[in-house]
């Protein structure tokens, strides 16, 4: 997948499709890309497209994807990590998606994945062409949660602690692959993503959003693990090695803040 700037500034989420059937060529590379979609922890997670399903949030499409996996620690984060990858690789097709997580009737798509007892099932997409116009209910919810709203890039990265931004011409060649982050999708907006830079290490923490409790399906390390997706793809596309390492180091963090993952890096 080349170009990842450019795909991930022109993504967002698409619930309003044009009713047109996804084509089978499209189908087809789909299908080879989700057989071999990895990600850092090294979980297999298991991908399959489902045809004629619904969401009350989308409109003009009946084929999903969803993602299945066996429960095991770190599961959110590796699938955050993977399924983005096929966003982005959708995204490169011409081909729209929205991440659910919430707003499905999910014992119904559950059971559609065939998921066995040790299994969870963490989200679905629709896949489908974007309609040129959003419905009144998409444009509704876009404004109620402030979708097309992010954080500015100082308040949430971090040089060497939590006291000090790191401003975007300080990040040097790391500017890139942290913007990345900045403008990724997270569930309701909320961008609970931060990051303490090095001088050879990033780090990522999960600053918790109040009402948002971590179950064993955690929305906000979903998050956590797309954020760590756009960080990786686009260094190693400037040819910024980078290496993924769960080990925390002694930064003092605040209240509600936990260490998720680190990417040490070499420019
Ligand atoms: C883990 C996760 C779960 C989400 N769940 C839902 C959902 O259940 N329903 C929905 O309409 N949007 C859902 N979204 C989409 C977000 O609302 C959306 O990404 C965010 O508002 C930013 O908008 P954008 O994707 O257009 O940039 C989810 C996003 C993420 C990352």
């Amino acid at each position: 997948m080349n170009n990842i700037e450019k795909l991930v500034r022109a993504r967002r989420s698409v619930r309003t499709f044009d009713g047109r059937d996804v084509k089978k060529e499209d189908r087809e590379k789909l299908y080879a890309f989700m057989e071999n979609i990895e990600n850092p922890y090294g979980l297999p997670v298991e991908f399959r497209l489902l045809e004629k399903m619904g969401c009350p949030v989308v409109v003009g499409t009946e084929l999903y994807v969803g993602a299945k996996m066996k429960d095991a620690l770190h599961i959110n984060e590796a699938v955050g990590f993977a399924f983005e990858k096929l966003v982005l690789y959708a995204q490169s097709l011409g081909i729209g998606t929205v991440w659910i997580g919430g707003t499905m009737d999910r014992a119904a798509f559950e059971k559609k994945m065939e998921l066995a007892e040790d299994e969870v099932m963490p989200a679905v997409s629709p896949l489908g062409y974007p309609a040129n116009k959003m419905s009144v209910r998409e444009t509704m919810m876009r404004k109620g949660i402030k979708a097309d709203d992010r954080l500015g890039f100082e308040s949430i990265v971090y040089w060497n602690d939590f006291t000090q931004p790191l401003t975007p011409d300080a990040a040097g060649k790391l500017f890139l692959p942290l913007e990345m982050v900045c403008l990724a999708p997270s569930a309701v907006n909320k961008q609970p993503w931060r990051m303490v830079v090095t001088d050879d290490v990033v780090h990522f923490y999960l600053q918790r959003s109040k009402g948002f409790g971590g179950g064993k399906l955690d929305m906000q390390k979903i998050d956590l693990g797309i954020a760590l997706c756009h960080f990786d793809l686009m260094a190693k596309e400037l040819g910024i090695q980078t290496e993924f390492a769960l080990s925390e180091p002694d930064i003092s963090h605040p209240d509600g803040t936990e260490y998720i993952a680190s990417y040490k890096f070499k420019l």
